[in-house]
């Protein structure tokens, strides 16, 4: 079975966002992503709102008709948005104030009762629960404690290590492949727990193969590397291009 993808449109908001206006459409976005072939629309609705605002989740719930998934933070403001839009799925992730991006995974067994407190109200409300975590047994043992369904991988360090100049040196091909190798073991570790497993942050159609290559893995979040893409192929043939790296 190949994985399915997950397109996060963030980036479309960072670029309305700059100037504060009403373009590009977000709306679109996910119209076109979903054309494209998408079977689901990725957003993170950040605490600073620095693009994802939460009428986009008002307009996405409206429109989105494969599968949307919402990254939060785990704290009662976003419980209760959550809790009001009605997302499919709510992706569980860290958030500290400064980050540029989302920096590793959420500490579940550090933060445990908060999980699984936010992982019961959502669930109650019929929302499943996906817990972004670094690919390390015991956190996927908690993840699964907690009351998630599914973890979502981490693969920040891996495709650090699959940039540039650091792809091509061996050691950096040898670092990449023992990363490969540590996200495989833990997307066993948690399909033998009963977790569905999905993967995401900083893959592109370049690094995305190896992932790609593995059963376990059922779902991709995918964002920055499509919406690059883009900006000079136009977001359909981005999307395309990503589902035939992933081999759909
Ligand atoms: N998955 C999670 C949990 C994320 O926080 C992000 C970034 O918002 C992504 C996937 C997508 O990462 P990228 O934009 O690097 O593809």
């Amino acid at each position: 079975m190949t994985a399915r993808l997950n397109v996060n449109i963030d980036h479309v908001a960072t670029v309305r966002e700059a100037r504060k206006t009403t373009e590009p459409s977000v709306a679109a976005a996910a119209v076109l992503c979903e054309k494209a072939g998408a079977d689901g629309i990725t957003v993170h609705l950040r605490s600073d709102r620095r693009h994802i605002q939460d009428a986009d989740l008002d307009v996405l719930r409206g429109i989105v008709t494969t599968y949307l998934n919402v990254e939060m933070a785990a704290t009662d403001e976003m419980v209760a948005i959550a809790r009001r839009t009605r997302p499919d799925a709510v992706s569980l992730v860290p958030e500290s104030p400064r980050e540029i991006t989302t920096e590793g995974g959420l500490d579940v067994i550090g933060n445990f009762e908060t999980v699984a407190r936010a992982a019961k109200e959502l669930s109650a409300a019929g929302i499943f629960v996906s817990i972004f975590i670094d690919p390390i047994e015991d956190q996927i043992t908690a993840a699964k404690d907690a009351g998630a369904g599914q973890i979502e991988l981490c693969t920040a360090e891996y495709a650090e290590l699959t940039l540039g100049a650091r792809a091509a040196h061996s050691e950096g091909r040898k670092k990449a492949a023992a990363e490969i190798e540590r996200l495989h073991n833990a997307a066993i570790h948690a399909q033998n727990r009963g977790l569905i497993v999905a993967a995401g942050h900083g893959l592109t159609t370049r690094n995305v193969g190896p992932l790609a290559a593995m059963p376990e893995i059922a779902e991709f979040n995918i964002g920055h590397n499509i919406i690059s893409r883009a900006i000079f192929c136009g977001l359909e043939e981005a999307v395309r291009e990503m589902l035939a790296a992933i081999g759909r």
